[in-house]
């Protein structure tokens, strides 16, 4: 069989008075009324109540809340490792078209029948507006279900081409031998999906835990995935702390893989947890990670002004500057500055209004949590401190929800504090170089950072480019000319990065497949 024609899933404009914006206002309302909702772990299909309860806040009115959750205990990840265990026989044995038709009727009940509860859930709880909840957990999540079943097609494709006479060489990918842990982080609904369902697709049992900061809208993707068919036991979802279900579950002798998205720090202490295990398990275990990034635009003398500070306001400030992609560090040429880049950057950014994501007028909302406002005001007092000039911005309020002005610090120090650490929030640390010194200033971001996520390069010029290209060969997994480093398109633009951001296995393209599979070469004579 073949699948379906596959193609990215479109996205609704959401126009105040539009259909869909209507359709949306209903759910937010719905859910306003209804919360706060209870979520259970999901062990082999069924609610699991510890009793051990936490609350998932509302960032922009921390005063509510919209789920409280009930953390997996040690049984109930004990529980969630068996049953994966047992449901796996008969999941990996599956016919691969059966798996495809479930994970293509997720993506279906995404783009149809859930997206507004789905956006209502990121929007309330993880504070995106109704764009930037669109993109991820409408467009991004139900193409990573649908691009995965064209690139497992294509992965099982993947045969020898030679077979000498009177034989048949074929590879069969086999799903690995244990379970895989799937960590996932608040800021995408969609990674949510993806971490779990790129495992699930071709044959594996995971056990899932969500980041608390998003255990809702995962609550309402692993329903999903039920409906849709995916056998209870395959994905368990054991929403909790971090330390306790995930050191369980990687000391267990069938741990097989983890799929993570998180912080650098939290992913080379689980790497190091991992290695002193390594005697208990059966084989060496595959770990692939997301991290940490400190990404970057380049602004070439030749640059079109307006487009680069349109691309630089929403690269750094869209979602509040906390995607994983987002613009950080921005290297700008002096002409340009000096020639209305400045201008033009301090008066799109005054233009921005912060505040309560149901707000269409609202182009920030609040950033995820107490920790993170304080992390990012820390960061620009530090900056301040270095010796670095707040242009703009550079405040927050946190008495109702967790808001931080979008913030441009410039700096004369390219190595100073803001230029190398990541923030994870709406601060974007300006060097200006002299235009002579272009080349040079490619040297400085390929030495600033220990991070290699994304990184832009605005040039009309196409020497510059191609120099940057060369030059910043390892500085960044995903590269964008004339446009901001955020928004990779699953099968479109692979993304990940290298360096201390990851294992660069490529989100939403073939790569990551290979990661979940332990191939098994199979020689037949006649
Ligand atoms: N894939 C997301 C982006 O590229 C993180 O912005």
């Amino acid at each position: 069989f073949k699948v379906p024609a596959i193609d990215n899933e479109p996205m609704k404009s959401y126009a105040p008075g539009s259909p869909e914006r209507l359709a949306l206002e209903a759910a937010l309302t719905q859910m306003e009324q209804e919360l706060p909702f209870e979520v259970p772990c999901v062990i082999n299909g069924k609610p699991v109540k510890t009793g051990k309860l936490a609350k998932q806040l509302i960032p922009s009115d921390h005063a509510r809340h919209l789920c409280t959750y009930h953390d997996a205990d040690e049984a109930t990840v004990a529980s969630a490792i068996d049953g994966a265990l047992a449901a796996k026989a008969e999941w990996e044995s599956m016919p691969w078209s059966d798996r495809a038709a479930i994970f293509l009727k997720a993506a279906d009940l995404v783009s149809k029948k859930y997206r507004y509860k789905l956006l209502a859930a990121t929007i309330l709880g993880q504070g995106k507006n109704a764009w930037q909840a669109e993109i991820d957990a409408a467009a991004e999540l139900s193409d990573f279900f649908r691009f995965g079943v064209k690139f497992v097609e294509e992965l099982y494709a993947q045969q020898p081409s030679k077979n000498s006479s009177g034989c048949w060489n074929r590879v069969e990918y086999r799903a690995l031998e244990g379970f895989v842990l799937a960590v996932s982080p608040f800021n995408f609904t969609a990674i949510g999906g993806n971490l779990p369902g790129t495992p699930a697709l071709v044959g594996n049992v995971v056990v899932w835990k969500p980041a608390p900061a998003a255990t809702y809208s995962s609550y309402i993707i692993h329903q999903i995935l039920l409906e849709a068919g995916v056998p209870g036991g395959v994905i368990q979802f054991v929403p909790g702390p971090p330390p306790e279900v995930v050191s369980q579950a990687i000391s267990h002798p069938d741990f097989a893989a983890l799929h993570f998205t998180g912080s650098t720090v939290v992913f080379k202490k689980l790497w190091k947890d991992i290695a002193a295990n390594i005697d208990k398990y059966k084989g060496y275990p595959r770990i692939v990670g997301e991290t940490g990034g400190k990404n970057f635009h380049i602004v070439h003398p030749s640059a079109e002004i307006q487009n680069a500070v349109l691309q630089t306001v929403r690269g750094g400030f869209e979602y509040q500057g906390q995607k994983c992609s987002a613009l950080s560090r921005l290297y700008v040429a002096s002409s340009v500055w000096n020639g209305g880049f400045k201008d033009l950057l301090l008066a799109e950014t005054a233009k921005i209004k912060v505040g309560g994501p149901r707000d269409p007028t609202n182009f920030m909302g609040p950033v995820i949590g107490k920790p993170a406002f304080e992390k990012i005001t820390g960061y620009i007092a530090k900056a301040k401190e270095a010796g670095g000039e707040v242009l703009i911005g550079g405040t927050g309020d946190d008495s109702k929800g967790y808001f931080v002005q979008p913030t441009v610090i410039l700096t004369k120090d390219p190595k100073s504090i803001t230029m190398r650490e990541e923030i994870f929030g709406p601060v974007i640390t300006v060097y200006v170089y002299e235009d002579a010194d272009f080349e040079k200033t490619l040297d400085l971001v390929n030495t600033t950072s220990e991070y290699a996520l994304t990184g832009a390069i605005f040039a009309s010029d196409r020497k510059a480019l191609l120099l940057a290209t060369d030059k910043l060969r390892n500085a960044a997994g995903n590269v964008y000319y004339n446009e901001k480093c955020t928004g990779a398109v699953v099968g479109q633009q692979p993304f990940g990065g290298a360096r201390a951001s990851g294992t660069n296995d490529k989100a939403g393209s073939i790569s990551i497949f290979y990661r979940f599979v332990s191939a098994r070469s199979i020689k037949e004579n006649f």
